[in-house]
């Protein structure tokens, strides 16, 4: 009675690893450090809260909205990409959608159907692979090298006549690596040749460092190949409020309608009044968590420097780190991080086979002081 395809699927790690909290307290000395979730540990600043409060009680916010969101959102988000890109896109081009989950379904259904195969580089974003194996499109690993990076000319060998798709996420989840603009004219370059897509979720692109640039929408053909992914989850820690977005060409976006119409029919209307104010009034805010989180990651690289840990890849959100326990599983120096120094973190394995070296840090959960405990933390764990 069960869709075969579904119960192949392997559950959330992120359900699991909350699991492994049910019923454990933490010595008063030695508190809780949750690293796992890739969520910010700090609320929406007050202005945020005390519009939103506002906007609950205008009519609009219990009301459907369009399809593909609030037009005066479409254009602010139109705006910002365009600035921070220097690229022109239209509001047309723009799908707001119910958080950048929905935006990667509706974005593959758009372009692959159940059958045909999708590159994701791994480790992956474990969402990713959920979805694809759900609807039956394959994903077929692409093996990431030096730095975490992808290559082209590896993935160009994986890529055959039922290739629909290359996935790409930088910042990277897992792995914090920022792929560089070069790096993605590549894969842009190799989707084109082929007539596949290029789909870049850029989840925590506002997590750049200063002055990083940002690239996708250079080349004049962009609409035919690229896909660019977005959420206000973390930018504006509105995780609850299931805002995001897709930016694509007109025809992707008249595909992705339909199957949004079906799914939620639009996204939250309160949560797309939250993101607009957000773009319109909140860079600063913007600007300082990513400053603060910026200092957290250089605070941890500088501190792992010379110790066995070592750090592989960090940026944005995450540090992915080669744990010194050569002998053991992944899981099994996560779960004695957690036993024996109260540090819950994400095991390498949750993201692709190949990962039992690693573990996944991430740190919008973390205050700057912290990133010193968690460092110690991690020195003095033991092997057995
Ligand atoms: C790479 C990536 N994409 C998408 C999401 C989900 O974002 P949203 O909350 O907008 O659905 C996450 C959340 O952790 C993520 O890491």
């Amino acid at each position: 009675m069960l869709n075969p395809l579904l119960k192949q699927v392997v559950e959330s790690p992120i359900g699991e690893t909350k699991r492994w909290l049910d019923g454990r307290s933490f010595p008063i000395d030695r508190p809780l450090l949750n690293v796992s979730q890739a969520v910010p540990g700090y609320p929406p600043p007050d202005a945020m809260i005390e519009h939103i409060k506002d906007a609950a009680s205008e009519f609009a916010a219990a009301r459907y909205t369009p399809i593909l969101g609030i037009p005066a959102l479409r254009a602010a988000l139109a705006a910002d990409v365009s600035a921070q890109y220097g690229a022109t896109i239209g509001e047309n081009q723009v799908g707001i959608t119910s958080g950048c989950n929905e935006a990667f379904c509706v974005a593959t259904m758009a372009v692959a159907e159940a059958g045909t195969e999708i590159i994701l580089p791994v480790p992956y974003y474990f969402n990713h692979d959920m979805w694809l194996r759900s609807v039956g499109i394959s994903p077929v690993y692409l093996d990431t090298g030096d730095g975490m990076l992808p290559d082209p000319e590896r993935a160009s060998l994986l890529v055959n006549d039922r290739t629909r798709a290359i996935v790409l996420v930088t910042p990277n989840n897992p792995t914090g690596a920022i792929y560089p603009p070069a790096l993605i004219e590549e894969f842009h370059d190799l989707a084109a040749r082929n007539g596949i897509a290029l789909i870049v979720d850029e989840t925590y692109r506002d997590f750049l460092p200063d002055g990083a640039p940002h690239h996708l929408f250079s080349n004049s053909t962009w609409t035919e190949t690229a896909i660019h992914l977005y959420s206000f989850s973390k930018v504006f820690s509105l995780t609850g409020y299931r805002v995001g977005a897709m930016i694509a060409g007109e025809q992707v976006l008249d595909q992705a309608a339909k199957l949004l119409d079906s799914l939620t029919i639009c996204p939250p209307a309160i949560g797309q009044m939250a993101a607009l104010f957000g773009l319109e009034h909140l860079d600063g805010w913007r600007a300082d968590k990513r400053a603060e989180m910026q200092r957290k990651i250089e605070r941890f690289v500088a501190a792992m420097a010379g110790t066995p840990w070592q750090v592989e890849s960090a940026g944005a959100f995450f540090a992915y780190v080669r744990h010194p326990f050569v002998e053991v599983a992944a899981r099994v120096v996560a779960e004695r991080l957690l036993d024996e120094h109260s540090v819950l973190s994400l095991s390498g394995d949750m993201f692709g086979p190949g990962q039992e070296g690693y573990l996944r840090l991430a740190f919008g959960n973390l205050d700057e002081a912290s990133v010193d405990v968690l460092v110690d933390r991690l020195l003095t764990a033991r092997s057995s």
